[in-house]
Order: structure tokens, then sequence, then C-alpha cells
């Protein structure tokens, strides 16, 4: 076959392939349970269905501009000034179709190739994948031993001439856990000094429990949005439960935006309007919505601690938003890819390994799905492993 060397380099997403997998299991009648989604199981919020069986009853679903609607940036606007401080003008914004291709946006418009993107472990799956996509070279800075977070420092010392952007994901997948205030001012501060963009994937900002808040990064610029150089990136797949939707989109100043632009014209015109049409009735109207979903998944979150507890060697770091716990399964089995196989083959349980997420020895629950399949998912897992009988 005579395919790209691009396209050879490129890993399949691991997280993907075990959803089609996990529904492939369930449609040959398998018992399996899934505790790899990404994705929370709520229906749309009524916003969103009004918006689009509206633009439906008219008939009319056409291209739109390239960088979004207009009422859906104004609700951007409207939503980054609530959440984030900054009120962006629509030369700062660009309606994607995901928040993936806004990231996908973000680094062909500032990467050239060879170019170094950092990013901290464990690290959404896409990450390595993405960079490699814009010819650039991921530089991976991992926690110290028994952490999940990252110190700046660890990441200032991997700065070099070629580092073009740091990428950070908080509320993180897969650990669940939240970088502090503290964290978040000095990276803002190194991005600043060098020169360097920052990239906030904020997808699950608003999935944050214990009281806790995701700090905003803009909160620590010196910088007004249009010299800024801090990129974030948000959307309606999580918090809003409308990944089928396809719609995230960037905060950024206008020389980067205007890059973005032009690429996403390139690859696919617009968004589609159906779907930017019932992303801006959910942010209209879908404040309560999102308290909902988050409340939901704080009792979840209690669940799974409590279900991962009652194993005999697992370790964890009690996630603080998101859906995902990552716990450090090593002492069972350091092997990630073969212990989550262990599992599906002999309990039935999708799980994803922690070497997908670049940290070995973990294992990624997810708790975005049913309580009663968390209870069983897990305690299948501690029969397995600790050989109890329930
Ligand atoms: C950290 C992170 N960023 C981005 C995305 C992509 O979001 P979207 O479905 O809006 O493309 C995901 C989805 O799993 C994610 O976990």
């Amino acid at each position: 076959m005579n395919l790209s060397r691009l396209a050879l380099s490129l890993g399949q997403s691991a997280t993907l392939k075990l959803n089609e997998l996990a529904s492939n299991l369930k449609a040959e009648g398998k018992p399996v349970i899934h505790l790899g989604g990404g994705e929370p199981e709520e229906k749309i919020p009524g916003g969103a269905f009004a918006e689009s069986k509206k633009m439906l009853d008219g008939g009319f679903v056409r291209y739109t501009p390239v960088s979004g609607t207009r009422p859906l940036k104004s609700e951007i606007a409207a939503y980054t000034e609530q959440y984030y401080g900054v009120k962006p003008g629509p030369k700062n914004i660009v309606v994607a179709s995901g928040a993936k291709q806004a990231i996908y946006n973000f680094l062909v418009s500032v990467v050239d190739p060879g170019d170094e993107v950092i990013f901290p472990a464990p690290y959404w799956v896409s990450y390595p994948e993405m960079v490699k996509l814009a010819y650039g070279t991921p530089v991976i800075v991992r926690p110290r031993e028994g952490e999940l977070l990252v110190k700046a420092e660890d990441i200032e010392c991997h700065l070099t001439s070629r580092t073009k952007a740091i990428l950070l994901n908080s509320p993180n997948n897969p650990s669940g856990q939240v970088y502090p205030e503290e964290f978040i001012r000095e990276l803002v501060e190194i991005c600043e000094s060098r020169n360097v963009y920052l990239l906030m994937d904020d997808i699950y900002n608003r999935l944050v429990f214990d009281g806790l808040k995701a700090p905003s990064a803009f909160n620590f610029s010196k910088k007004p949005l249009n010299e800024s150089n801090i990129v974030s990136i948000n959307g309606v797949s999580k918090t809003f439960s409308m990944t089928g939707y396809r719609i995230g989109w960037s905060v950024a100043n206008e020389a980067v935006t205007q890059a973005m632009i032009k690429v996403q014209a390139q690859v696919s015109s617009c968004p589609s309007a159906l779907s930017q049409a019932a992303a801006a009735g959910a942010l209209r109207d879908g404040g309560g919505f999102v308290e909902t979903l988050r409340q939901g998944l704080e009792k979840k979150r209690d669940v799974m601690v409590a279900e991962l507890a009652k194993l005999k060697k697992v370790k964890l770091h009690r996630p603080q938003g998101t859906f995902y716990s990552f716990a450090d399964f090593g002492a069972y089995e350091k092997d990630s890819t073969k212990l989550s196989a262990l599992l599906l083959e002999k309990a039935m349980v999708v799980t994803v390994p922690g070497i997908e997420f670049g940290l070995e020895g973990h294992l990624r629950l997810s708790y975005c799905g049913a309580e009663q399949d968390i209870v069983e998912g897990v305690g299948r897992i501690r029969k397995l492993l600790d050989q109890e009988v329930l």
C-alpha cells in the first residue's frame, strides 16, 4: 500500500477503538460493562433540541460563515465572559466541529515542522498524534513518582528554542485532577516571558466537584486578549452532553484566530449549521442543565471512589472533576495493556490502559455511565483481582 509517512506514523485513537469494541460486544449480546466511555449518558438540553427542530422545520440547513454563526458566537462571548472574566469579540472566536478540530486548527496554525509542543502526562490520548499531524514534535513531561500533576518548573526545564506551545488540559482527562491556581499562574508567566503559546483545553472546566473551581489562565495574564499567548478551547460535547453534535470553539488573539479560520476553511468549510443552532440553544438556557449534570457526576464520582477503595491494592488520587478516575493498578500488574485485556476477557469490563495516556500501571475508569454499572463493573474487577467471592 502506498500510504504517506505521516499516515503510517499515526496511532489509532485507543478510546474510540474501545468504544467500538464495547458496542460490538453489546450488540452480540455479551454482558459487557463499559467503564471506558467518554460521554455523559444524559439527554441533550431542551434549548438544543428546540433550536435543532426549529431549523429542521424551516427546511434550510446551509453553509454558515467559516468561523461560525453570529448567534452562536455571541453566546460563546457571553459564556467566556461569565466563566473566564474576558470578553472576546467575534474576531477572537472560531467555532469548529468539536474541541478536537479546534485543537487541530490551532496546532496547524502555529507549529512549523520540527517545532516542539510540550504537555504533561497523563495526557489526553489524542495530543501526541495531533501534534504529529501538524508535523510537530510532542514533548511529554512526566509527573514525579506517585503524583498525577507536574510542577511548573518540570515544564519550564523542557522549554527549548523550538518550543511553540504548551498544552494543558485541566480538569484533566484521564486523571480527573484540577491543576491549582498557583501552577496556572506560573505557567502563564512562563509562556508570556518566553513568548510561547499556552493552549488551555478547558473542555471539562465546569465539571468540577467539592466546591472547587477550575482556574482560568486569562485571570493571570498581563496582556489584553488581542496580544495574549493564551488560547482557550471549549465546547458543548461534555458539559452539555452533546458529543454527537460536534461543536467546539477557540478563543484566541485575532492573528491566531485568522490563521485558524484559513485552516478550517480549507479543511471543512464550517461546522454543521444544525449543530451550531443547537449549541447556541444549549448555551442560552443550559445553566441549570450543566449544574444538574455536574451534581450527578459528583455523586457517581463518590460511588466510583468507594468501589475502588474496596480493592486491596489499588491506589487512587480522588478525582476533582471530569468523569474519569485514573487508578494505579501497578501492584496487580504493571503492564496496563495486558491488565485491561485480562479484565475484558475474564470480567467483561472495558477499561482504558494508562499507557495510552502516557502513564503505565494505571487504568482509566469512567463514571459517566449508570451507577449500577460502576458498582457491577468495579465489583467484577475486584472479584477477579482480589479473588473474592462477592
Ligand atoms: C481533553 C479532551 N479534549 C478534547 C476532547 C474532544 O472534544 P470534542 O468531542 O468536542 O471534539 C476530548 C474528548 O474526549 C477530551 O477528553
